[in-house]
């Protein structure tokens, strides 16, 4: 049988932590055939919690778990890591400034991006969960210099599938009628999901809609604004969906997308559809054994082209501002 693939996750005492974990045991993440080892990260405080959830993960008896290990130094927690959910971030509290809280998560991402330069395995696959995601993952990734610029992603599938289940709904069809859905640009409120490639039963989307006040109106700021609106409703945010969507992420990334079909995913700028190179802006991708590709090629009409600019212009007074505060 397969050695285990060894996957660090930080934040794993958090909700997205007790969420995901239980599904990476259970071989959702990489398959039913390859067994996994846990590196889990929490800051000192948490570590206790953390210990909590590895008693539980061991009462799964989950066959293909080949263990546990809790860290609080990203230096040993990124050792061999072959796949990293980088979920724990510092969140945006009351009256807190968007300089402060670059600030506060570049204390976060830039020792980790040293960690996993340092200690991962040849094969690092990095998934950045924690916001502001995009300019998280800029940040690690411009201080793993060794490492493939292209295994530091972040996600916006959580996007991506509230999109899909946003016009499932408004069709009447199945979620598996949907192809080729695009979330464009930032992982928030700016973000631009597309109906102008996105294929409903082989038609266009938009075209299937027939309803544009419905996509500018409706469909754009409901998936946009959904996570303000699971707080609202849960009083807590997203973490179930959200971990099922890193799963869908890395689970897409090794295993690839369906014939006829991509995903989004937040990925280094190689400059196309006009996204400045080295910014982590999301694209539709197709992936195959364990490497992705933007798709190329695809016509941008004037009412995508201004939103795709509006959330990468966001994405780069990101990167201005990390630049200034020398994270990057
Ligand atoms: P949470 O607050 O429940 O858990 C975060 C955990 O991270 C805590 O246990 C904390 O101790 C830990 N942590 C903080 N700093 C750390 C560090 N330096 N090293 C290791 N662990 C550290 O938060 P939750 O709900 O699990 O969310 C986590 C992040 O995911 C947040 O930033 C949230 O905004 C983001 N998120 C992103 C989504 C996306 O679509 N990209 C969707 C939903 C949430």
């Amino acid at each position: 049988t397969q050695a285990p693939v060894n996957v660090t996750v930080t934040g794993a005492a958090g909700q997205i932590g007790y969420a995901l974990l239980f599904r990476i045991a259970s071989g959702q993440l990489l398959g039913p055939d390859t067994p996994v080892k846990l590196r889990l990260l929490e800051i000192p405080q948490a570590v206790k919690a953390a210990e909590g959830t590895a008693m539980e993960l061991e009462d799964g008896a989950f066959p293909l778990l080949a263990g546990t290990d809790i860290f609080d130094d990203p230096k040993q927690a990124f050792e061999g890591a072959n796949v990293a959910l980088l979920v724990g971030a510092r969140p945006r509290t009351k009256g807190m400034e968007r300089g402060d809280l670059l600030e506060a998560n570049g204390g976060i991402f830039k020792p980790q991006g040293e960690a996993i330069n340092a200690g991962a395995a040849d094969d690092i696959k990095v998934l950045v969960v924690g916001n502001p995601a995009n300019t998280n993952a800029l940040i690690a990734r411009s201080h793993a210099p060794d490492v493939p610029a292209e295994r530091f992603t972040a996600m916006t599938r959580l996007d991506h599938n509230r999109a899909i289940a946003q016009l499932a709904r408004k069709l009447g069809v199945a979620v598996s009628e949907i192809r080729k859905m695009t979330i464009w640009g930032n992982h928030s409120a700016t973000q631009y999901p597309d109906l102008f490639h996105a294929e409903v039963g082989g038609r266009i989307a938009a075209e299937a809609v027939n309803d544009e006040a419905w996509l500018a109106n409706e469909f754009i700021p409901t998936v946009a604004k959904r996570g303000a609106a699971i707080i609202e409703a849960r009083g807590a945010s997203s973490a179930a969906s959200a971990a099922s969507a890193a799963i869908d992420h890395i689970h897409t990334w090794v295993n690839g997308t369906p014939e006829g079909d991509w995903t989004s995913m937040a990925v280094p700028s190689d400059g196309s559809y006009g996204v400045p190179e080295g910014l982590i802006s999301s694209f539709p991708v197709t992936t195959r054994d364990g490497a992705y590709q933007i798709v190329q090629g695809l016509q941008i009409d004037d009412f995508s082209r201004a939103r795709i600019d509006a959330s990468v212009a966001e994405l780069v007074e990101e990167r201005d501002a990390v630049t200034k505060l020398g994270l990057v």
